[in-house]
């Protein structure tokens, strides 16, 4: 948990007028200061290039602000507090004169904080403008995902802004890690005894990670049949959630340590390639098909699409690691736009006992399960065995749920959105929740591999219905190891 104490500093958002600005950062930047977590002398410049004047830019923030917000954490006086910090400048971020202006008007000594909300094919060029005035040396940047398209790409990013800034001042993020269930899987794996001492090959046989869309593409049709579900969603948010799972204990809770052992799971994933991208990976694609009974429209049709495309939305897969934690205990990932609803959840399955005492006929069901909810319902559940109640059911077992609901467990506290805790974290200088670039360069190279053998099978995706758990051949994937997705209904 961040303590309260945060230094004040400058805050220099690029892209100020995109999406994620305006649907996501202000209204972070906002819950922050409405907490009392931003420091009375931070200021936040909203940096653009677009036609206008400065009045009209702030006017359109606030109203996102507004309509982004839940309405009752809408509260007057923070918002005015919070807009009185905030200015807009004019920046073509690709033309040096125009930063001379923002050097004027971030202080000799101050913390400065450069949120790239870009393209990251610019975050070389504005890296190389903050150093010529003369502010590379007490910047924090913080870059958003996706950082390349493959490891070429990526490499190239993360090179020109090294140019300019150490490891330790480059902050890249992947929301994911700023969510509050997902902080909770160290404290959860570390801080119990209970669940260290199974977690391996001896006592887990397998585990499941779903991260399922309700929505479709929304308008961001041209962005995502550019990437695909596999560099869009694969690449950073499962890979992470699969890397903190498997990883070993770190030595400290520092952010190096931390790293280092997701590194090594990376490097223990096993590649895929010839017959296993047949069996073990499935890629989908939507089609027409029923959400919330409302008819929606397939991939191809849906607004500035390209009819031909083979993009896809949906991918499951199963991922071995070579190590001995791991050995023979697969990781089967799931995720797609246009599911059934929006879920995200991990499940561990614990082997059946060794020792059986019980009916055969029982045998199938016997095994715990531990489920981590990430959204929605954020919270833990254990399925244990016990014995069914009633004078007439014998020894007869079933399995029922400890549970561990957070918003009802903590009734006070608020679920803060990811960007939240995240933006927080860059204030306070802390890189936990940052991922370095050898894990994003690893997760990168696991996934090129995958991407060169769809592209040399020339196999076009599976469709499946929209409002649908994916192609049917995603439910062979698991079936035809003996095991079925946890919950699908
Ligand atoms: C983003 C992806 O990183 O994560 C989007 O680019 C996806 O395609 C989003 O919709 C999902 O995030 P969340 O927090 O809503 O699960």
């Amino acid at each position: 948990m961040p303590s309260t104490s945060v230094e004040p500093c400058t805050f220099a958002l690029f892209g100020a007028l995109g999406d994620l600005a305006l649907r996501k950062l202000f209204p972070a930047l906002y819950q922050l200061d409405r907490a009392q977590l931003l420091h009375d002398d931070t200021r936040i410049l909203a940096l653009a290039r677009e036609a206008g004047t400065p009045e009209q830019h702030l006017a359109n923030i606030e109203e996102h602000l507004r309509l982004y917000v839940a309405k009752a954490q809408v509260e007057e006086e923070p918002l005015r507090r919070f807009l009185a910090r905030l200015s807009y400048v004019h920046v073509d971020f690709m033309k040096a004169e125009d930063y001379a202006q923002l050097a004027e008007r971030v202080g000799a000594s101050e913390q400065l904080i450069a949120y790239f909300a870009t393209p990251a094919a610019v975050y070389g060029g504005i890296c190389e403008n903050l150093a010529k005035v003369g502010l590379a040396d007490r910047i924090r940047v913080v870059l958003e995902k996706p950082i390349g398209h493959d490891l070429a790409s990526s490499r190239r990013v993360n090179d020109a802004v090294a140019q300019y800034f150490p490891e330790n001042r480059i902050y890249r993020i992947d929301h994911y890690l700023g969510k509050e269930t997902v902080q909770n899987l160290i404290a959860l794996r570390f801080a119990n005894s209970l669940f260290e001492t199974q977690w391996n090959q001896n006592y887990i046989s397998h585990v499941e990670i779903t991260v399922a869309e309700e929505v479709g593409i929304e308008g961001r049709w041209g962005y995502f049949d550019q990437a695909g579900q596999l560099r869009d969603m694969i690449q950073n948010h499962l890979l992470q959630l699969l890397c903190l799972i498997a990883m070993d204990p770190p030595a400290e809770l520092s952010a190096d340590s931390i790293r280092d052992e997701k590194v090594k799971v990376l490097k223990a994933l096993a590649p895929i390639s010839g017959e296993g991208l047949a069996t073990q990976v499935v890629r989908g694609q939507y089609i027409a098909g029923y959400s919330r009974g409302k008819a929606v429209p397939g991939y191809l049709e849906e607004e500035n699409s390209n009819t031909q495309s083979d993009t896809e939305t949906f991918v499951a897969l199963r991922a071995d690691i070579r190590n001995w934690r791991w050995a023979g205990v697969p990781f089967y990932l799931r995720t797609g736009k246009r599911m059934p609803q929006k879920l995200s959840q991990i499940v561990i399955h614990f082997k059946e006992p060794q020792h059986y005492i019980f009916a055969p006929e029982q045998r199938l069901q016997i095994s715990n399960k531990l489920i981590i909810r990430l959204q929605p319902d954020e919270g833990i559940s254990l399925r244990v065995m016990t014995k069914d109640q009633g004078l007439d059911k014998g020894m007869q077992l079933r399995s029922g749920p400890l549970q561990l609901n957070f918003s009802d467990t903590y009734r006070s506290a608020r679920i803060p959105d990811a960007y939240e805790r995240l933006l927080l974290e860059v204030m306070q200088g802390n890189q936990n929740l940052f991922v370095r670039k050898d894990e994003i360069e690893y997760a990168w190279k696991w996934c090129d591999q995958l991407i060169a053998g769809w592209k040399k099978s020339g196999d076009a995706p599976k469709p499946y219905a929209a409002g649908s758990w994916g192609p049917m051949s995603s439910i062979a994937l698991i079936t035809r190891d003996g095991r079925s997705w946890y919950g699908d209904i």
